[in-house]
């Protein structure tokens, strides 16, 4: 693994997007900790703050109460510089989130193949979206289908995800990154 210390102190917010099983929150928990940037994971925060699960959430208000909350929350909380954010896969379905998305920070698609993230995906019991699901990659194939545009629209780099591990997708964000701060 590439071993980078970020002197200068990073002051923009980093977003990761993609998928369920795409490794938003593992990815994101150490590359918060390689930049010193404060962490969020928007699902974790979302179960803090209303002291539910989100499968509760979703069970008991339903999914459109449960975008408006991660709107709500979302849209607040990036507002803020210095943050990474390990965001839930739906984030991309709200227009004001595409757009803080665009705007307020740097967006990495961690990217991969319904194929692959049926692969990965063990326990669809956290999984709202997931749980009653005969086939579970076809229906991965078809809510990929609904985002994958708004994936790539809010997207400033794409990872390819499917030949990866997630020590060398933390990586090359880590190379881009450095390639960035060089630039500038
Ligand atoms: C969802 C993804 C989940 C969570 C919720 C809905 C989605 O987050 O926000 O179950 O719509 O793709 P992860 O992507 O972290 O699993």
């Amino acid at each position: 693994m590439t071993n980078l210390t970020y002197k200068i102190p990073i002051t923009i917010n980093i977003f990761l997007i993609g998928m369920m099983g795409s490794w938003k929150s593992t990815v994101g928990r150490k590359l918060a900790d390689a930049l010193n940037l404060e962490f969020i994971d928007t699902d974790d925060a979302i179960e803090e703050v209303t002291e539910m699960k989100v499968v509760d959430i979703f069970r008991e208000f339903g999914e459109e109460k449960f975008r408006e909350m991660e709107t709500a929350f979302f849209v607040e909380k990036a507002k803020k510089f210095g943050q990474l954010f390990s965001t839930g896969g739906g984030i991309v379905l709200s227009a004001e989130n595409r757009n803080v998305l665009q705007k307020n920070g740097i967006t990495f698609l961690l990217d991969a193949s319904p194929q692959t993230l049926a692969n990965r995906i063990h326990n669809t019991t956290k999984r709202p979206l997931l749980t009653d699901s005969d086939n579970l990659e076809d229906r991965l194939q078809k809510i990929w289908d609904e985002r994958h545009q708004y994936y790539l629209e809010c997207a400033r780099h794409v990872i390819s995800t499917d030949e990866m591990e997630p020590p060398q997708v933390l990586d090359e964000i880590l190379k881009i990154l450095e390639v960035a701060n060089a630039d500038h």
